[in-house]
């Protein structure tokens, strides 16, 4: 099972004093093995908070980056060589708050080409706005996000994909249970052998629910994940 931290746009230096706890847990937590924890913090943080996981189980990512694995004149934009020389092993690509800014399926595609080209993975994130979903047509959105963004893609073993539902995330609204279901499995039939997470408004009151969906490999916790209590909490409360 994946767990993974999306801080978003938030956090400072002081802010990664929270993750001495997730790491006390983490040693004393008996399914440890079993897990991935990976922390996605704004680029800001990546080093820092890598200095301060070193010998944990914590892993880092970045939460977007740029097409090109050189440098290049591009101000503003970091590219994944930049982030691996950092110490992340992981980018989030294709989340919606990028989508929604302009980030197209061909652009995401370019991106996971290099970020795959770099040695890192990829957290790919699909899902449908709520038009979407009234209009049924949830299904050939994930189908085209999943199209365009992987086409000759190779060593998709490199890749992680995490459905959030556009609707869902930061409303504390989740999916119903059939949906999600119907929903992961869709996904896992179109790209063979490939993990598929949930993510949107997952926290500790809903995990309960959640964790009975067995085809889910993982959850990207948004909000909730920079409250170490709350995090915790929620890989516990997924294994009880
Ligand atoms: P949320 O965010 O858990 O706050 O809904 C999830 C995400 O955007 O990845």
């Amino acid at each position: 099972m994946y767990f993974i931290a999306n801080w978003k746009m938030f956090g400072g230096l002081s802010t990664l004093n929270s993750l001495k706890k997730v790491i006390k847990f983490l040693k004393i937590f008996k399914k440890s093995k079993n897990i991935k924890i990976i922390y996605c913090p704004p680029s800001t943080l990546i080093r820092p908070m890598f200095k301060k996981v070193i010998n944990s189980k914590i892993q880092i990512g970045a939460q977007n980056c740029h097409e090109s694995i050189t440098y290049g004149a591009s101000t503003g934009s970091i590219n994944p060589m930049m982030l691996k020389n950092v110490g992340a092993k992981y980018v989030i690509l294709g989340h919606s708050e990028n989508r929604e800014s302009g980030e197209t399926d061909k652009l995401i595609n370019s991106k996971i080409k290099a970020v795959i080209k770099s040695g890192l993975k990829v957290i790919f994130c699909i899902g449908e706005t709520i038009g979407q979903k009234r209009k049924k047509i949830t299904k050939k959105t994930l189908s085209k996000q999943i199209s365009i963004g992987l086409q000759n893609v190779k060593r998709r073993k490199n890749i992680v994909i995490a459905y959030e539902p556009v609707w869902s995330i930061g409303t504390g609204v989740i999916p119903k249970p059939d949906d999600l279901i119907n929903t992961i499995n869709f996904i896992k039939k179109k790209v063979r052998n490939i993990k598929v997470l949930y993510g949107g408004s997952v926290n500790p009151k809903n995990i309960n629910k959640l964790k009975l969906i067995k085809n889910i490999d993982g959850f990207l916790i948004g909000g909730a994940s920079q409250d170490p209590k709350k995090f915790i909490d929620i890989i516990k409360k997924t294994y009880n």
